[in-house]
């Protein structure tokens, strides 16, 4: 039987509508919503598209949103003094840099100055430190989403085969982490990785995110496939890193592109925020209780 398609957009939806009643709450109980601040250095075209969707996203929930866009040739010291700005004003809960930044920029420096309390990314050396121990209260966007995904199908992790393609900070390597928290066997290939298809054809759950399209996909029809539950990511915008057909013959689960895991990437970015805002209200009012994933009682 051919993959069930998971469809991201409408459980990155149910997800919304849940951060909406959350900040509904928020601002009956405390008269304040949370806030957001998203900086972009550059003009790259997609992060001009994504930092638009984070925007849009936060003003649909009634999360208050500044979206700070500088030339790439502002100078290093000036977005570290707006991110130190940020990280002390009580109005904003979440910072977030956009990336990538012009390559004179030290990362490192850029992201280790945001404020960990409000490092809604978690890609802050501190939150990346907690997800290794298990244990952030920031999981970075995209794995967190594929994540809530396969919470959501009710795919089993634990002893499973995850295969995870591609080794990037942002997703292939936070994505590795939570699978090995939830008790997967973990492997992460990358650009050096010798027979691929070993790997792939090994994988009870597969995330594809190579950061460049695979020319060619290992999982061709071919392959023998024994899997249960796949999810594949495909981080190009509209035209995924997989060979979506050749997949869903062999899987049984498999995202889509458009309209499977990028939807859940903005949504967790909400999520992350509201929860921060949540956490800090906690911290000063008894009001407001934090179980972990903050839920408030009246
Ligand atoms: N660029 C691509 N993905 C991301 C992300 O999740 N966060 C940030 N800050 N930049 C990105």
């Amino acid at each position: 039987m051919p993959a069930k398609i998971i469809c991201g957009k409408s459980i990155a939806a149910a997800v919304r509508k849940d951060c909406q009643q959350r900040v509904e709450r928020m601002k009956r109980l405390t008269g304040r919503v949370p806030g957001l601040a998203v900086i972009m250095v550059g003009s790259d075209p997609a992060s001009a598209v994504y930092v638009r969707n984070k925007i849009k996203a936060c003003q649909d929930v009634g999360i208050r949103s500044e979206r700070l866009l500088y030339p790439a040739t502002v100078s290093q010291s000036d977005i570290l003094d707006t991110i130190k700005a940020y990280g002390e004003d009580p109005e904003v809960d979440g910072i977030l840099v956009q990336l990538p930044l012009p390559k004179s920029f030290d990362l490192e420096l850029v992201l280790g100055a945001v404020n960990a309390e409000k490092d809604v990314d978690g890609f802050h050396l501190y939150n990346v430190g907690g997800l290794v121990i298990g244990n952030t209260v920031f999981p970075p966007c995209t794995p967190y989403g594929v994540m809530r995904l396969l919470e959501h199908e009710g795919i089993e992790i634990a002893g499973r085969n995850a295969v995870v393609v591609g080794a990037s900070n942002i997703v292939g390597k936070p994505m590795a982490l939570m699978l090995m928290q939830h008790e997967a066997t973990v492997s992460v290939c990358h650009a050096k990785t010798r027979n691929l298809a070993e790997f792939t054809r090994m994988a009870d759950i597969l995330v594809v995110a190579p950061g460049a399209p695979i020319l060619q996909p290992p999982w061709s029809r071919r392959a023998p496939w024994s899997t249960s539950a796949s999810i594949a990511w495909p981080t190009a915008q509209l035209v995924g890193d997989c060979d979506f057909e050749g997949v869903r013959a062999h899987a049984s689960y498999l995202t889509p592109v458009p309209g499977g895991v990028g939807p859940m990437t903005v949504t967790m970015l909400l999520v992350n925020t509201i929860s921060s805002a949540e956490r800090t209200l906690a911290a000063q009012n008894a009001t407001i209780e934090n179980d972990g994933l903050a839920a408030f009682v009246e």
